[in-house]
């Protein structure tokens, strides 16, 4: 089970900020053999990182996609902004265990990074952890749950 979601693609997206970055993200993943639906930016021109969270926030919360990645130069802009949508976790991480976590007490659906702050390898490293690390469930699974009652509050 776990299996099959970690070969299902992942729509990742950035502002100019983070494009450098992305654009090596998304060749890492491929050579994973995972599919990537890369929604932009796509240049270094300046751009409006909501922009590019409604599209992957977005398709998470309607769930086209099981998984997103979205960065910006910070990735504060980025979490705050996907954290508005139902069904949307997202983790904004740049140690390993944080991204670790993420996935096993919070199902995360989206990771965040933040291009100006992390470099290429450490950035490689976060999202195979965040990959390869299963959701708990058990107790973690109704927390989850329960974050989705305060947009209905
Ligand atoms: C762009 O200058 C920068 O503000 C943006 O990439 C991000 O860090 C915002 O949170």
């Amino acid at each position: 089970m776990e299996i099959d979601k970690k070969q299902q693609p992942i729509i990742i997206g950035s502002d100019h900020a983070a494009f450098q970055l992305k654009e090596k993200i998304r060749i890492f993943i491929e050579s994973l053999g995972i599919k990537v639906d890369d929604v932009g930016a796509f240049s270094e021109l300046s751009a409006n990182y909501v922009d590019y969270a409604k599209k992957v926030a977005g398709a998470v919360s309607r769930g086209e996609f099981s998984r997103g990645i979205l960065l910006c130069g910070t990735g504060l802009g980025m979490s705050i902004s996907a954290n508005r949508f139902a069904n949307v976790r997202a983790a904004l991480c740049s140690d390993i265990l944080s991204a670790k976590m993420s996935r096993m007490h919070n199902d995360s659906n989206i990771l965040v990074l933040g291009g100006r702050l992390i470099g290429d390898v450490l950035a490689f490293e976060l999202i195979k952890t965040w990959i390869d690390t299963p959701f708990e469930g058990g107790r973690h699974l109704e927390r989850i749950k329960s974050i989705e009652t305060i947009l209905k509050s």
